[in-house]
């Protein structure tokens, strides 16, 4: 039979006071990983300047870890490149978590797959932009 889960200092701290939490009105860079079929749910949402993540901000409807999770990614997040941002595991999150119990490995999961996909949208959109500026910045055919 499984014993009570043990979790470190670090989960118990951001567990019952998750920073950054809610989410960053009219940005692009917003996506969450999860089901919410199942309740476990993870959206980052992220405030990118010059390249840089400015503002990261997370909700979660999960257990201790993800919530921990999703607080400790923000932290993570907070003045990293894109590029940074980019190569953060979840196992990265874990470690700055002090670890978390076998089973809740998992969970940490939701916030790399939030963190990439809403990368995915910053990208994507500044594709859009820029393929919007070469069109306004093509000369017209006719006179
Ligand atoms: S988010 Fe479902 S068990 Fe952790």
């Amino acid at each position: 039979m499984d014993g009570p889960l043990r979790y470190s200092d670090a989960v118990l701290d951001h567990y019952r006071n998750p920073r950054n939490v809610g989410e960053i009105q009219g940005s692009a860079a917003v996506a969450q990983a999860g089901d919410p079929a199942t309740g476990d749910v993870l959206k980052i949402s992220l405030r990118i300047q010059n390249g840089v993540v400015e503002e990261a901000r997370f909700k979660a409807f999960g257990c201790t870890a993800a919530i921990a999770a999703g607080s400790m990614a923000t932290t993570l997040l907070l003045g990293r490149s894109v590029e940074e941002a980019a190569r953060l595991t979840n196992l990265d999150v874990v470690r700055a978590l002090g670890g978390l119990p076998d089973s809740k490995i998992e969970c940490s999961v939701l916030a790399e797959q939030a963190i990439q996909a809403a990368l995915r949208r910053h990208r994507e959109t500044l594709e859009k932009e820029r393929d919007e500026e070469t069109a306004r910045c093509r000369p017209s055919a006719s006179p």
